[in-house]
């Protein structure tokens, strides 16, 4: 078995000019993997601290001085490795050598295994029984709101989500409904600015239910145009916007029970097929109210609520909060405990949604780990180069599954 040669981590910038870190990781043999660590903005009170108190500068120094030491020379196998990082770092939110030095390090490490062994890295990570054909559906941010815009609705996200066998269709049908949504914001108001948010939606002001009547005219067109199964979803990120017992919306304030009644009612007035955060944080059993309502129709996705964590997944799964989780890997800090977490939720019939931060990088691995955790969605946003990297990837994965 080969060993760490070489480990770095340096400081680099995400997508919304943000400092955040790489890592650099080469093996006796040779081989070598680079790999960044993206950012959230709304992020889950119990993730991972992405960076030590004292952010970028405090990671390196605590990498330099705890973690390299130890790593160098180690056995390249991916599981040590973040064992390495976990033991460095025992504490329940990483907040010693911070979620985005462990993501960058795990993922490099992995990236250099996979290039040691001639193999896509979705091949490294394969959990039991993925064969990488089977792809996710795109779930593409469309209309930004909440804290990823500045003058848009207070619902964080509006996306299109396409289904079906191949990812080239996937991603055109949800980039049409982008483009359509864009066209129909312009029709209706000719002279307003209209720009784009974090994540690449685009961004105006527009009420939250009016938003989803835009996308859905938008995702019917599309469906017209093209055959392909493209549908309305949303990320309520409701924890932004829940404060004292009560969802806060500019138009409306509502309790627990009416939160449940107005997305239930959002999913069959619209047809809704993806939500994410509909509820709290900490709200697992209106969660587990609300996937009674409306599971049978629409994938319910715990994002904030569980951050990747297998702990808080299992909860949910005992309460039968959702039919489905959001996976990102730097909540979790290591790709061991991301996959621990995704093998917990596949074992229980938990759909995986692998995800984006809204400051992210231009880097494609996330559309490997879809793949090799064998996704329900892969959410990472439709433009920008940092989106685009993601997505491009996932194409290229398809040409090779599919190659005559
Ligand atoms: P974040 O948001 O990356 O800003 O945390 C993304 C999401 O809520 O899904
Ligand atoms: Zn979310």
């Amino acid at each position: 078995m080969s060993r760490l040669a070489g480990v770095d981590l340096a400081p680099i910038f995400d997508s919304r000019g943000r400092p955040t870190l790489e890592a650099t990781v080469v093996l006796s043999s040779g081989a070598t993997g680079t790999a960044g660590a993206p950012s959230g903005a709304s992020t889950g009170r119990h993730e991972a601290r992405a960076f030590p108190a004292d952010g970028v500068p405090g990671a390196i120094r605590v990498f330099r001085e705890r973690l390299r030491p130890r790593l160098l020379g180690a056995d390249a196998e991916l599981a040590a490795v973040d064992g390495t990082l976990r033991e460095v770092d025992p504490s329940p939110d990483l907040s010693a050598i911070g979620g985005n030095t462990a993501t960058a390090i795990s993922v490099a490490t992995a990236l250099a295994l996979a290039d040691e062994g001639h193999r896509p890295l979705w091949r490294l990570l394969a959990r039991p029984g993925v064969d990488g054909t089977a792809f996710p559906a795109i779930v593409g941010n469309c209309l930004n709101g909440g804290r990823h815009a500045i003058g848009g609705p207070d619902i964080q996200e509006f996306l299109a989500v396409a289904r079906g066998p191949r990812p080239e269709r996937s991603v055109a049908a949800a980039l049409r409904v982008h483009e359509l949504v864009g066209e129909a914001l312009r029709r209706r108001a000719p002279n307003a600015a209209l720009g784009r948010g974090d994540e690449g939606g685009w961004v105006a002001a527009v009420g939250n239910v009016e938003a989803f009547g835009l996308l859905r005219d938008a995702c019917d067109r599309a469906r017209d145009e093209l055959g392909d199964d493209v549908r309305p979803g949303v990320d309520l990120a409701a924890s932004e916007f829940y404060r004292d017992g009560r969802y806060r919306y500019r138009e409306q304030t509502v309790d627990s029970d009416g939160q449940v009644r107005f997305v239930a009612e959002m999913v069959d007035r619209f047809g809704l097929v993806y939500v994410e955060d509909p509820l709290d944080q900490e709200a697992f059993a209106p969660f587990a109210e609300l996937t009674r309502a409306v599971g049978a129709k629409a994938t319910v996705v715990g994002d904030d609520i569980y951050v990747t964590d297998a702990g808080r997944l299992r909860r949910g799964i005992d309460e039968r909060s959702s039919n489905a989780i959001l996976v990102k890997v730097n909540q979790a800090g290591t790709l061991t405990s991301t996959l621990a977490t995704v093998d917990l939720a596949r074992a229980h019939g938990v759909a995986t949604v692998a995800s984006h931060r809204s400051g992210d990088l231009p880097e494609g691995w996330l559309a490997h780990v879809a793949l090799a955790c064998g996704a329900w969605g892969l959410k990472c946003g439709l433009l920008g180069g940092e989106r685009v990297a993601k997505l491009n990837e996932l194409l290229r994965l398809g040409r090779a599954a599919f190659a005559p």
